[in-house]
């Protein structure tokens, strides 16, 4: 190591450091990066190093976290440092990065009504979901919800408690049946997620899934800068500051990994990306694959209609001379101004319908896979990075606090340059979107400023709601039961509904399914399996729960199930809020819904059964 030896030479502050080449301290490896680091100015790292003996477990530490981000960041923590130093610069002068960019209402197509062009776009998707992989990312922290566990494993519904996993799993194990093509799913973890995710699904057998069916990535952080001239953040002496580089991280480990090629080899063709607490996603997911495939979409987003000014990022397509024009997601507060300053002088006003032309972007995305292989190649998978430091002095070039680079997985049309074909899809709101971000408290406060309350509460509330839409689609009568509050969050008591993608995963399916009928007020229904209902009603206070496993097929006609009592919904005591003996999954939303005696019905033979309006289960 010449050059490390001659960086070292006459420096008595890194004498210390010195020592510990000349004890054999450091692995090859970890001395090339010392000497990569020293030569990018940042001989803090190895300031005032303690002799060999003293601290070295924190030193070995410390020399082994830098090793991990140096391997993880595509071009190391001399590319890390590089791209910091540009994205700093460019902070510091105070560059708009839409500066010289015109905002246009994006190419769209509207399925937020159910119709025929819904039916077709389903259609179409289902078909195509045979060439997807989906892709969830699912390593953020989940500080604003508090839980402490993996959001993962969150019960959606607390009807018969399904967590968000093992419903997305449900839906993939159900299409790949159905398609029969194993779908592959992408979990993108991180050190807060990953060993928590992978013990979720050692636990229930990968949920029915193959193992070659799921691959894991896991996110590594990044370090901080301390300043502009991006020196790495220490706390102490051996102790680097790391930090989430944001979600985007999934498309440099979709390339580094070489997943993404898989894929492209094992034919698949689109890229579903979704997040880890959104139990909607797949009511609209079919749609919007089947939009990408009819028009063409390189990168889609299933987006919703937004009220100008609300907190939501519009999406927009942004055109500027010389450059390629880009649908992007542009943040409810750059929106305004960058519309005032361009074709708008009174910044983002509403449509006829009282929505702005720039649909709200929710972050999923459908993705083309052979432009994403270009954009990763040309990228090695670092989309579009940015920096957000806080200046603590007049010239901007001190921090109040590390920054460190971020990086969005929505921003990848940035580095679209070759015709790449960008759209959006917009869908009712909480048929697509409805997660569980916000802690009880936090939601409350929230619906009082008439904000969503994106609790967990509000999440299950929309759950049972799309359940409902679906009914109403097929043409069931379904009558709501009043409104009311829990803990400052309104919710619909009932009918709760959930169609379990083992019995419809398209509207088509759940008409095909559900002839007739009724269902009331705080009614539960439960469809898991091949079942169907001709003229079935469903009283206030009754429930219908059916699972029928694989293979078995089941008929309910010209019955009505009024027994009682079924499932209750029970407010939590303030007692059982603050009781570390209730389940916290039960606290974080205020209450438990029990079972008083609802009959469930469980068929795990194969065949044709027939349930009678007497509640007899027999076979056809
Ligand atoms: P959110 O911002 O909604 O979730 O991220 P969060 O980061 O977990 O929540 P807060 O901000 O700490 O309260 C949207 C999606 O992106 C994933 C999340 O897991 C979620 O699915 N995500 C976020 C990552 O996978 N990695 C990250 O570094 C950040």
């Amino acid at each position: 190591m010449p050059n490390l030896l001659a960086l070292l030479n006459g420096n008595t502050s890194l004498a210390g450091f010195a020592a510990h080449l000349d004890a054999g301290f450091l692995s090859e490896a970890q001395a090339r990066l010392a000497e990569a680091l020293l030569s990018e100015d940042q001989p803090h790292l190895f300031t005032d190093w303690d002799s060999p003996g003293v601290r070295d477990e924190e030193k070995r530490a410390f020399l082994d976290t830098l090793l991990t981000a140096h391997q993880a960041y595509p071009g190391g923590l001399t590319g890390y440092i590089h791209n910091a130093r540009t994205l700093l610069a460019q902070a510091s002068s105070g560059a708009n990065p839409f500066d010289g960019c015109t905002p246009t209402q994006p190419d769209l197509v509207d399925l937020s009504a159910f119709g025929a062009d819904y039916d077709q776009a389903e259609a179409l998707g289902l078909r195509c979901f045979a060439d997807t992989a989906v892709v969830l990312v699912a390593g953020g922290l989940g500080e604003r919800l508090g839980y402490h566990g993996i959001k993962l494993d969150i019960p959606v519904e607390v009807t018969e408690s399904t967590s968000y996993l093992a419903h997305f799993t449900q839906v993939i194990l159900a299409a790949s049946r159905r398609l029969g093509r194993n779908i592959p799913l992408v979990i993108m973890t991180s050190r807060e997620t990953n060993e928590g995710t992978r013990a979720t699904l050692a636990a229930n057998a990968n949920f029915g899934l193959a193992p070659d069916q799921i691959t894991i990535l896991c996110q590594e952080l990044v370090p901080a800068l301390s300043d502009i001239d991006a020196h790495l953040a220490l706390e102490g002496k051996y102790n680097l500051i790391l930090k989430p580089h944001g979600h985007g991280d999934i498309h440099m480990l979709l390339h580094t990994s070489g997943t993404a090629e898989k894929f492209a080899a094992a034919g698949v063709r689109y890229l579903l990306f979704i997040q880890d607490t959104n139990g909607q996603v797949f009511n609209a997911a079919m749609a919007a694959i089947g939009v990408s495939e009819s028009h063409g979409y390189d990168f889609n987003s299933i987006a919703v209609n937004r009220i100008p000014g609300e907190a939501v990022g519009g999406l927009a397509k942004l055109e500027k001379s010389g450059c390629q024009p880009f649908t992007l997601n542009v943040e409810y507060n750059q929106l305004d101004p960058l519309l005032r300053a361009t074709v708008s002088p009174e910044g983002d006003v509403p449509d006829e319908r009282g929505f702005s032309i720039f649909p709200g972007n929710v972050n999923l995305i459908v993705l083309r896979l052979a432009p994403y292989l270009r954009v990763l190649e040309s990228s090695r998978g670092i989309i579009a990075e940015f920096v957000n430091p806080k200046f603590s002095d007049p010239a901007r070039t001190k921090f109040k606090k590390p920054a460190r680079l971020e990086t969005m997985m929505q921003d990848l049309p940035k580095l679209f340059t070759s015709g790449e074909k960008t759209g959006v899809t917009v869908f009712d709101r909480t048929w697509c979107f409805s997660a569980c971000k916000n802690n009880l408290t936090d939601a409350a406060a929230k619906v009082v400023q008439n904000g969503p309350a994106e609790s967990a509460s509000s999440a299950e509330n929309d759950f049972y709601l799309a359940g409902r839409m679906k009914l109403r689609a097929a043409g069931a009568e379904v009558n709501d039961a009043p409104t009311r509050l829990i803990r400052g969050v309104p919710i619909t008591p009932g009918p709760r509904v959930i169609l379990r993608p083992s019995f419809a995963l398209t509207l088509a399916e759940v008409r095909d399914q559900i002839q007739g009928g009724r269902i009331s007020a705080d009614a539960t229904l439960v469809l898991d399996g091949d079942i169907r209902l001709e003229n079935v009603n469903v009283d206030a206070g009754a429930a219908l729960v059916v699972h029928a496993a694989p293979g078995a097929s089941v008929t309910i006609k010209d019955a009505t199930f009024s027994a009682k009592p079924t499932f209750e919904i029970q407010e939590l005591t303030d007692a059982e809020i603050a009781s570390p003996d209730v389940p916290e999954y039960l606290r974080i939303r205020g209450y438990r819904i029990t079972n008083q005696g609802a009959k469930i019905f469980t068929i795990t033979q194969p065949g044709k059964w027939i349930i009678t309006p007497q509640g007899e289960v027999h076979s056809a």
